[in-house]
């Protein structure tokens, strides 16, 4: 293997330097149970407040209280989905979300269908947006929760967040978004956006692994995640993960201090990826919006070809990217994101995703498509569409 190039940075990235420096001293000499009330506890309990702080200030929140740590994003997206919705069943039963949502959104939903809950699932168009008048169209009496992602994790589509939590306002409606794949992408301001809940995650943005968190605003009804423990204000009981969330502060406080320095230098590999890709490979779609996406996700779909053997000989080449989202590969199933965008099931399984980080250079994107380049033309060599003479290359 001549190099390795990491290409799945929308599935997870590394912990960065400043981030492990954060979290190192918390795995031994600042060891304390931040519950406990002698020095040990109190110097955990600072470390875990400053990062809740540094949550708080990175998306803007009111105050530091309104953030709840918790063990991913999957976590807080169950919690946010089921604790809203069952805290406020009072007010109604019905419930909005997008069709392109996290398993962990759409999963939970189902859940609450079997308690007796309805939930909308909202369509989106073949760029992956959301309409706002589809939206409105579906708000009745009964509806009590509207949860949209702020950007996808398949195809890197913002979405019109604002507009929508303005809508669910208006109507007297509690709005959550799913910001996963926004945190250090995008400006997130909770005040600005008026969103009332958000779920975020550190290991997208160089922290460590299992440790996410939800914004909840003061005097909104949530029902407890966790019983059996005063952590979490309450909400979310266990011993509080100190080191990983010390690592989360740190690395959200980097992601927004960063952020435009790194969207800058993603939009040039972006470009310079996609440039090559079309002078080199023909009988490829871009998958997602032109302009409303981040820079870091690009979905591209091969035709004749299916995504999982271009994973596999990628991965030979010490290429790492993904089919759609991590949690879905490995089914033959196609995305649920790119069926819902109207793709035909061929080429949703022709497709890949590209995720660059921060460290991405110049000269990985040249390796890459150079490979990448050599196995389409090997598998579309092979198979059986290519023989039945449809899009040869060269035709
Ligand atoms: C949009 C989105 N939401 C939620 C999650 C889940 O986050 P975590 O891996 O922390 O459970 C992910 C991760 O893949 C994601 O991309």
């Amino acid at each position: 293997m001549e190099k390795r190039v990491y290409l799945d940075n929308a599935a997870t990235t590394y912990v960065s330097g400043e981030v492990l420096n954060e979290m190192l001293p918390c795995f031994n000499a600042l060891y304390g149970n931040s519950s406990s009330l002698h020095s040990f506890g109190r110097e955990a309990q600072n470390i875990v407040d400053r990062a809740r702080d540094r949550v708080a200030k990175a998306i803007n929140a009111e105050k530091s209280n309104e953030i709840y740590f918790t063990g991913s994003g999957s976590e807080a997206n169950n919690w946010a989905i089921k604790g809203l919705a069952r805290a406020n069943r009072s007010k109604g039963n019905h419930i909005i979300v997008s069709s392109i949502e996290h398993d962990s959104i759409l999963e939970s939903c189902k859940e609450l269908e079997k308690e007796g809950f309805e939930v909308t699932y909202l369509s989106v168009d073949e760029t992956g947006l959301v309409s706002l008048a589809e939206l409105l169209h579906y708000i009745k009496p009964e509806t009590i929760l509207i949860s949209v992602m702020s950007v996808n994790n398949e195809v890197g589509t913002i979405q019109n967040i604002k507009a929508f939590a303005k809508t669910a306002h208006e109507n007297g409606i509690i709005f959550h978004t799913d910001a996963v794949q926004a945190i250090g992408a995008l400006k997130m301001d909770v005040q600005d956006m008026e969103i009332d809940a958000m779920t975020m995650s550190a290991h997208k943005i160089y922290g460590p692994k299992g440790v996410g968190a939800l914004y909840l605003k003061n005097g909104i009804r949530i029902d407890s995640l966790i019983n059996g423990g005063n952590q979490e204000r309450g909400r979310r009981g266990g011993t509080t993960n100190v080191p990983g969330i010390a690592g989360f502060g740190k690395a959200i406080e980097i992601a927004v201090r960063d952020l435009s320095v790194n969207q800058q230098k993603l939009k040039a590999i972006r470009q310079y990826f996609l440039d090559k890709v079309e002078e080199q490979i023909p009988y490829v779609h871009l998958n997602g919006h032109p302009h409303q996406k981040i820079q870091g996700t690009v979905n591209l779909s091969f035709e004749l070809i299916e995504g999982e053997s271009i994973l596999m000989l990628l991965d030979l080449e010490g290429i790492a990217v993904s089919t759609g989202s991590a949690c879905t590969s490995g089914s033959l199933e196609p995305s649920h994101v790119l069926k819902a965008m109207g793709i035909s099931n061929e080429l949703a399984q022709g497709s890949i995703r590209f995720s660059f980080g921060k460290s991405t250079t110049k000269s990985d994107i040249d390796y890459v498509v150079e490979k990448l380049a050599n196995v389409v033309e090997k598998l579309r060599a092979i198979s059986p569409l290519t023989k039945a003479g449809r899009g040869k290359k060269g035709e």
